[in-house]
């Protein structure tokens, strides 16, 4: 039986006064949860003070993104270890905004996969299809390119430290979720793809979160789905009233 996660991404919002809020709201609601791996990622200027404030409970962090240089004259960017060194578990790589705004490749999703291991970081990797793949019926198609390519060189071991997390990107931030049934079908497919990667005992424990409008309305319904072990949460992260109701109700 795989444990559900549930990730707060929280983007480019909450100054660290905000955060603080957010965070102390979370931990007194969810004090007494313990069959649930809570998770946030707030922006990087806010993640040492929010380290301070979860000791004591059951959240972890994680960082939004890395770069995959260990260090070196690279201005504006944040390394693995520096990460790892302010108390973050997770870092999220290959989210389909960092992808499509900022040009990240399957091969630097690659690279930053592997940085982040190397750090002794954990990497929710981030891929899912655009509407006009999915139109195209080429949802498949980009799936496997992604999680291939992403994981090029990532066997069991380094599995054990990977969380997928299939985003749709026609779904993230448009109010539209895939329904329970489209977003099963994809993660069956990418664990099908995992038991080509590793073993079929590993690719059944590995964890594969859903994200994509995830709100209280509709996370039962999706986290009841067989494949479906989580969710990484966007705008319904950002409130401690929606981010603790989507934890409660993954609980079934
Ligand atoms: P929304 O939940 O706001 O759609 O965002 C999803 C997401 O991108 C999480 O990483």
């Amino acid at each position: 039986m795989r444990r559900k996660m549930i990730a707060g991404n929280w983007k480019m919002y909450k100054t660290v006064t905000e955060a603080l809020a957010l965070v102390q709201g979370l931990k007194t609601k969810l004090i007494d949860i313990d069959d649930v791996d809570m998770v946030v990622a707030p922006p990087f200027t806010s993640l040492a003070m929010v380290y301070q404030a979860i000791q004591s409970s059951n959240i972890m962090l994680s960082a939004q993104d890395l770069y995959y240089e260990k260090e070196g004259a690279y201005t504006g960017e944040i390394s693995g270890g520096m990460l790892k060194d302010i108390g973050c578990q997770f870092v999220i790589v290959g989210h389909s905004e960092r992808r499509s705004l900022f040009g990240e490749t399957d091969e630097i999703v690659n690279k930053k996969i592997h940085a982040a291991l190397n750090a002794g970081l954990s990497a929710i990797f981030c891929l899912g299809e655009s509407l006009e793949e999915r139109e195209a019926g080429m949802t498949f198609d980009v799936v496997n390119r992604q999680v291939r390519a992403g994981l090029a060189g990532c066997g069991e071991k380094e599995m054990k430290n990977i969380v997928m997390a299939y985003e749709p990107i026609w779904a993230i931030g448009t109010g539209k979720t895939a329904t329970p049934a489209q977003a099963n079908e994809a993660h069956a497919y990418i664990r099908h793809l995992l038991s080509g990667i590793i073993s079929g005992q590993g690719a059944e424990q590995a964890l594969i979160l859903y994200g994509g409008s995830v709100k209280p309305s509709n996370a039962a319904e999706l986290m009841n789905q067989p494949d479906i072990d989580g969710a990484l949460v966007g705008g319904a992260s950002l409130t401690v009233e929606s981010f603790s109701e989507i934890i409660l109700s993954s609980r079934g």
